[in-house]
């Protein structure tokens, strides 16, 4: 089942120079294939259209704070059940309950600064990729 899917390396993977890292993590995985990259500052209206679900959550304004702090680079992923694939090399989103071998398992930190980001299901795949690729969605 090809599918695709929205990859965010955020701000603090921007920071620590570990854009290289991760993306070559993505690329070594067999039949993967990154389809369109952008390097962007996500605004308040983006990140309100991306993380709608969680308005009004303790952690909101804490996430949004955060991912419009500096450049985060949007990725299309296609392949094989390449959603499942990207949210397990990813890890949890509690980074001290990630797996060594996972992004977030290997990098993390605390639980704002994690990343990634990866769509979790075929339906919000669709849904963000509208938003960061309107062009290809
Ligand atoms: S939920 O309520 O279970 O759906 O939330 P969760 O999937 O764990 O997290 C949703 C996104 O919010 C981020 N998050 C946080 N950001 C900042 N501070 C805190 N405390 C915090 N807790 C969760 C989390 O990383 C998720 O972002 P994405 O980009 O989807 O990974």
């Amino acid at each position: 089942m090809t599918q695709r899917t929205l990859v965010l390396l955020k701000p603090d993977t921007v920071r620590r120079g570990l854009v290289g890292e991760v993306i070559g993590r993505v690329e070594r995985k067999a039949g993967w294939a990154i389809t369109a990259l952008e390097l962007r500052t996500l605004d308040r209206e983006t990140l309100e259209r991306h993380y709608g679900e969680h308005v009004g959550k303790p952690f909101y304004e804490p996430l949004v704070a955060f991912m419009s702090s500096g450049p985060v680079v949007a990725l299309v992923v296609e392949g094989e059940r390449v959603i499942e694939g990207v949210r397990q090399l990813a890890g949890p989103t509690d980074p001290i309950a990630a797996a060594p071998g996972s992004v977030r398992g290997d990098f993390g930190t605390i639980v704002r600064e994690n990343l990634i980001h990866a769509s979790d299901s075929p339906e919000s795949a669709e849904r963000e990729l509208k938003i960061f690729f309107p062009g290809i969605a």
